[in-house]
């Protein structure tokens, strides 16, 4: 299982890193709005500084069609580095740019999919990464755990190199239901990550611990 961050927040990037094993970063351009009108390719190349160049780094492009993908993706080669994955819509246009990027050796992420037809696509289409919109689905009442398994049925049958970066979560638990479902990778906002961890049942725990300990011992610690 490989954790990411979904966000575009450089402090709450490097808070993360810093506690959590994270693998990597993902925007899209919702996400970068966020952050203000920001000099959008030093951001990026400020967060790969962050993370680092074996991290992987997925970068949404913004035009609507193949062509302006295609523009997109080779700025974001030439402007941040050739080891960022390039987030690609898989629509119509975004399949077509595909095989161009696909042809130039450029590492792409099939996004916004909410369908096993559209992962399915984009791993034939040389997808390095797929990204199912879990919460998203499940508003719509598609199931997302049967679109993941579906996803990873697919790729262990067939070898595709492809993995499954799963996406849009509003709660640990549908995390917990992608990785379960066969998804490698996750995305979600570092709300999430901590709200994990940091729970009141939790915490009370380590409380209890600390004082039996101090009942005994007093406020020496351990190493004191
Ligand atoms: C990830 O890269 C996706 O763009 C993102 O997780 C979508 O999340 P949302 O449904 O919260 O917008």
């Amino acid at each position: 299982m490989k954790y990411l961050l979904d966000t575009a927040n450089l402090d709450d990037i490097r808070r993360c890193c810093e506690i959590f094993p994270i693998a990597g970063v993902t925007s899209n351009p919702s996400i970068v709005k966020r952050e203000g009108n920001v000099d959008f390719f030093a951001h990026m190349r400020e967060i790969r500084s962050i993370i680092g160049m074996d991290s992987p780094l997925h970068i949404q492009v913004t035009a609507p069609d193949a062509e302006g993908m295609v523009r997109d993706a080779d700025a974001i080669m030439e402007k941040v580095d050739s080891n960022v994955f390039v987030k690609v819509p898989v629509t119509l246009e975004g399949l077509k740019a595909m095989k161009a990027m696909k042809a130039k050796g450029i590492p792409i992420t099939g996004t916004v999919v909410y369908s096993k037809q559209q992962g399915f696509l984009a791993m034939e289409a040389g997808a390095d990464y797929i990204a199912p919109y879990f919460n998203r689905m499940e508003n719509l009442g598609i199931d997302p755990d049967d679109v993941i398994a579906s996803l990873a049925e697919m790729i262990a049958l067939y070898g595709y190199p492809t993995q499954i970066l799963a996406a849009s979560f509003k709660n640990a638990g549908q995390v917990d239901r992608a990785f379960l479902a066969g998804a490698q990778t996750a995305t979600m906002d570092p709300s999430i990550l901590i709200s994990a961890i940091s729970q009141p049942h939790i915490d009370g725990a380590v409380e209890q611990f600390m004082n039996d300990w101090k009942a005994v011992h007093g406020e020496t610690l351990l190493c004191q």
